[in-house]
């Protein structure tokens, strides 16, 4: 090699020896035996040349390092790639070889130690802690508008005195239909459109199977509520879903009135709706009660007038009232069905729907939002 090609350790500095290049490159040791033939000095320059890139202690200095040696304008091996056409052809062939494999190996060293010191610059600012950021805030979600509803009323009828009692959600016709004393192809139970499931069950239809359950299990007196999902095979519209969700009560004891029935029931209203609201009872037929009634509230949105700025109101449909549960005297025949005894003691119950109840209470127009998920919804209560 001559004069203008010739390279040696002595081209770089001291420092750069303690690089371990053959931990970035487990093929060191044979590329420089490789670049002997062309000259001890040259393969002694490459081996502290990849030493220096393999110990680049940051990016800067690496990347200082490698414009020493293979900068456009003064690299080292650039400039003895430049003196080549000087040389003899004999020497052209040897140097040339050699210079080009030092060019590609140091690029692809290069390279490795970049990216290792790359991934150590990320993974250090991802640990490391900059107690001047501000706090992460953790998502936090909140019941859903159904699961309020439902823990305010059996809140509410906790202070009355009631216990929760739950119930399966599949149940079978006699707890669902038969021992409510509908009878065999009454009507009513077409006004229920259930979901049959395989084996005689269904899902159920209303929560009040629990009360036949509870009295089966248990000796008056019994207060108590139960909360749970509904499903009818209705066809689904604005204000129908298949499933749904109720609270019904049950108020078992001796000499239970239907004044004890309306004060719970405007107990209940009051609480709902604000101690202003009106209330009536309607005379309604259920086959589990006798008497049956419906609680209707004046109309929270129009006052019970009818009317909105000259309009019908939307919500009541002009009638100033509005249908909020189903009530009533719990009939001898499910006393009956249950072992009691319809002399002995008396009870009243009643069923209310909770999408219903907060439709009303926030003028909510569709009842399948609460299905939905949507947290543009949800969010809002
Ligand atoms: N279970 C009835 C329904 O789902 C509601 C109801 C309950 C009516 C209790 C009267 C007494 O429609």
């Amino acid at each position: 090699m001559s004069a203008s090609t010739a390279l040696g350790r002595g081209d770089l500095p001291d420092a750069w020896d303690s690089g371990d290049a053959a931990g970035i490159d487990p093929e060191h040791d044979r590329r420089v035996e490789e670049l002997k033939p062309a000259g001890a000095g040259v393969a002694a320059f490459y081996d502290r040349a990849a030493r220096g890139i393999a110990g680049a202690p940051d990016l800067a200095e690496l990347k200082e390092r490698h414009t020493r040696l293979l900068g456009r304008e003064r690299g080292i091996v650039t400039g003895r790639l430049a003196g080549l056409p000087e040389l003899s052809p004999e020497e052209r062939r040897q140097s040339g070889r050699a210079l080009n494999l030092i060019k590609r190996w140091l690029t692809e060293l290069e390279a490795a130690r970049r990216s290792a010191l790359e991934r150590e610059q990320e993974s250090r600012s991802a640990q490391g802690l900059d107690v001047t950021l501000p706090g992460r805030k953790p998502w936090i979600g909140h019941r859903h508008v159904l699961a309020q509803i439902q823990e305010e009323l059996l809140d509410l009828f906790h202070g009355l005195g009631y216990s929760v009692y739950v119930s399966p959600e599949v149940e079978s016709d006699d707890y669902n239909f038969g021992k409510l004393n509908f009878p065999p192809d009454h009507p009513a139970r077409d006004a229920h459109d259930t979901y049959w499931v395989d084996g005689g069950l269904l899902l159920r239809t209303h929560t009040s199977p629990g009360w036949v359950r509870a009295m089966e299990e248990r000796q008056p007196p019994l207060r108590l509520v139960f909360p749970g999902r509904v499903f009818r095979a209705e066809q689904v519209d604005a204000s129908h879903m298949d499933q749904f969700h109720q609270v019904d009560g049950l108020f078992v004891d001796r000499d239970v009135s239907m004044a004890d029935l309306k004060a719970t029931l405007n107990t209940f209203a009051r609480s709902i709706y604000g101690r202003a609201v009106r209330t009536r009872l309607v005379p309604v037929y259920f086959p589990f009660v006798e008497p049956g009634a419906q609680l209707d509230v004046a109309c929270v949105i129009c006052d019970g007038s009818g009317r909105v700025r000259d309009a019908r109101c939307p919500v009541c449909k002009g009638g100033g009232w509005i249908e909020l549960l189903g009530a009533g005297m719990v009939h001898p025949n499910v006393f009956r069905a249950v072992g009691y005894d319809p002399e002995a003691v008396t009870g009243f119950a009643f069923g209310m729907g909770l999408e219903r109840i907060a439709m009303m209470r926030w003028g909510i127009p569709e009842i399948r939002l609460f299905l939905e998920n949507d947290l543009r919804f949800l969010n809002q209560f």
